[in-house]
């Protein structure tokens, strides 16, 4: 069912099933942390690897203590710092968080989502709520409720309807279980804020060890067209562009920001609008790596791939 009540759609989630709701990023698709049923649903109704973990979000600091067994100086930092908002902290599980939430890993994923309807829902359902996007698997994200019904009608029990997301790209992960933060993901908080609070935190290299944030081995954020990097000259029959300088070129389909955080945020619904318009090219403008434009880069070069 569609709903705007946010007690409606907690409801759901408090009788073992699963929903959808806004958050900052992306729309999520939610369920128990501590219902095994409900979590199993989640993966089931994306058609997510069983290997791929979640996030679980809270609406309380006092939650963590629910889900992790120790909050070291640095992820205490972290918390103080940037909860609520777009950061994704990860910490040792405890006994009561079931494996299959953090496909078989012996850490979650914590965050505390700043927007108001998010933080009604979860402060409704009165649990931690597990919840990876609410695309199917190597879809884009959505950003839009309408972007979650056409992937997930009739495989969920509920959709969260709100307006579309402020920030367009998931959330910052930094891995806080080791002595030194490592940033797994990037997101709308950058390396250089995390930082400003914990100089130590590196950035996470490929190849280094074995992946430590298992999703980010699966292909993602891919439209059905073929994204490409624009480079100022190319011309194609049938062609989107996107970016935040007007094109030489006229194409099919276009969209010009005036910021890069616009350009961020647009970013999901656009790859979504050139597949309903049957466009084979998506030409992407880059743009400098700084603050959300390191996030943005990471997610156009992903889809690139
Ligand atoms: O903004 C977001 O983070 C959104 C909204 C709904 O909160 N959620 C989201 O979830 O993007 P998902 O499942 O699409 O992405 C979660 C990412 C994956 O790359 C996953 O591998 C990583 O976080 N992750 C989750 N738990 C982890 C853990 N325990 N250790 C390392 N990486 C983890
Ligand atoms: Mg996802």
């Amino acid at each position: 069912m569609l709903t705007t009540s946010p007690a409606e759609a907690a409801a759901f989630i408090k009788n073992g099933g699963v929903a959808a709701f806004p958050t900052e990023t992306v729309y999520g698709l939610g369920a128990d942390v501590f219902d095994e049923k409900a979590v199993a649903k989640i993966f089931e109704a994306k058609r997510r690897p069983a290997d791929n973990p979640l996030i679980a979000h809270i609406s309380s600091l006092d939650q963590v203590e629910k889900l992790a067994s120790s909050v070291n100086e640095n992820a205490r930092k972290f918390i103080e710092y940037f909860f609520p908002g777009p950061l994704t902290v990860v910490l040792p599980k405890t006994e009561n968080v079931p494996l299959i939430a953090t496909a078989g890993l012996d850490t979650i994923g914590v965050r505390m989502p700043k927007s108001a309807l998010a933080a009604e829902f979860l402060k409704a359902c009165n649990t931690p709520v597990v919840a990876p996007s609410a695309n199917l698997s190597g879809k884009p994200s959505p950003t839009t409720w309408q972007a979650v019904h056409e992937d997930l009608d009739g495989r969920i029990d509920c959709i969260l309807q709100g307006e579309i997301t402020e920030i367009g790209l998931e959330s910052t992960v930094v891995d806080c279980s080791g002595d030194v933060p490592v940033l797994l993901r990037t997101g709308a908080i950058s390396l250089e804020q995390l930082q400003a609070v914990v100089p130590e935190t590196v950035f996470y290299v490929k190849n280094a060890d074995a992946p430590r944030s298992p999703g980010m081995k699966h292909k993602h954020y891919t439209p059905k067209a073929r994204v490409v990097f624009y480079d100022g000259d190319q011309v194609a029959e049938n062609a989107a562009f996107i970016g935040i300088s007007k094109p030489r070129a006229e194409f099919q389909l276009g969209r010009v920001f005036d910021s890069v955080e616009e350009y961020a945020r647009s970013l999901f619904e656009f790859f979504r609008e050139c597949d309903r318009r049957g466009i084979d090219t998506i030409y992407c403008q880059r743009v400098s790596e700084f603050g959300i434009g390191a996030a943005l880069m990471d997610r156009l070069r992903r889809a690139a791939e």
